[in-house]
């Protein structure tokens, strides 16, 4: 797909990966809006000339205001990138039901929503991309994160199903899974860890080649190892 003039989202824009698929996609010459949480990041991300819409989508709230504040913009590609990590040690302790709550609201109930209620808007547009930006959790689960694993593993099946259904459309479905990054989210993982900026250009890359999975940097070989055999690369993956 070509980004000259596309009009893309990007959720969670203002840090990590997303900083830099908003940076690079701006260099390919799309339009590009995002959003995020965190006030300073905001206006930093503002100051570098970017629209961003406020809205923490930790909450049902805070997705109905992000949904809001799209008011019915046209939009050709959705980059479902926001995404927030837990880790919990269950031998200690539980996690509070808000903390789980919270992770279930960014990772899977905002990318299926702002789908959903940008579906027919894309339906209106000559080609459309969606791209959900799940894990190599998705694939197999990292044993300190459960909750976040699971819901990686829910958008990669919502994905997929999503792709079947369209089919045919003018919309692409996508489904980028990065390995490690060097990114805040990533800060107490043994992960061996790629750039963010590395893994935003192997994601953009992914999109103009029309691919509907892109495997970023070490998932290859996490996909390779899944092919031939699951339990392995759960393996691997419960090791970090
Ligand atoms: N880093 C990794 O190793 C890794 C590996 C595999 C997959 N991924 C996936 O890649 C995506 C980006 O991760 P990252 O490492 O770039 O994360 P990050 O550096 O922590 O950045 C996360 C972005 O999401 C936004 N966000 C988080 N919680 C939010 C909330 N409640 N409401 C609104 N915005 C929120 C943040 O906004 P604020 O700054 O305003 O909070 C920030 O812009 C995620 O989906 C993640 O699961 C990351």
């Amino acid at each position: 797909m070509k980004l000259t003039g596309k009009i893309v989202l990007v959720t969670g824009g203002t840090d990590g990966i997303g900083a830099q698929l908003i940076r690079q996609l701006r260099s390919k010459g799309a339009h590009v809006l995002t959003s995020g949480r965190n006030p300073l990041r905001i206006a930093a991300t503002r100051a570098d000339g970017f629209e961003v819409i406020e809205a923490d989508i930790s909450s049902q709230a805070g997705i109905d205001s992000l949904i809001t504040q799209l008011n019915g913009r046209v939009v050709d590609i959705l980059i479902n990138n926001a995404g927030l990590m837990d880790e919990y040690d269950l031998e200690r302790g539980s996690p509070e039901p808000q903390q789980i709550e919270q992770v279930l609201f960014v990772n899977m109930h905002a990318p299926i929503q702002l789908i959903t209620a940008l579906l027919p808007v894309f339906q209106e547009r000559q080609e459309a991309a969606i791209v959900n930006v799940t894990s190599g959790n998705a694939v197999a689960p990292r044993a300190k994160s459960p909750v976040y694993s699971a819901t990686k593993a829910g958008i990669r099946s919502f994905t997929q199903a999503l792709r079947f259904q369209l089919a045919g459309s003018n919309i692409q479905v996508i489904e980028a899974l990065p390995p490690g990054v060097e990114t805040a989210m990533n800060k107490n993982s043994k992960r061996k860890t790629m750039s963010a900026k590395e893994c935003a250009r192997q994601i953009v890359v992914g999109i103009e080649r029309n691919q509907d999975e892109i495997n970023v940097g070490q998932v290859k070989l996490l996909q390779f190892a899944n092919s031939i055999s699951p339990a392995l690369a759960r393996w691997i993956m419960l090791r970090y």
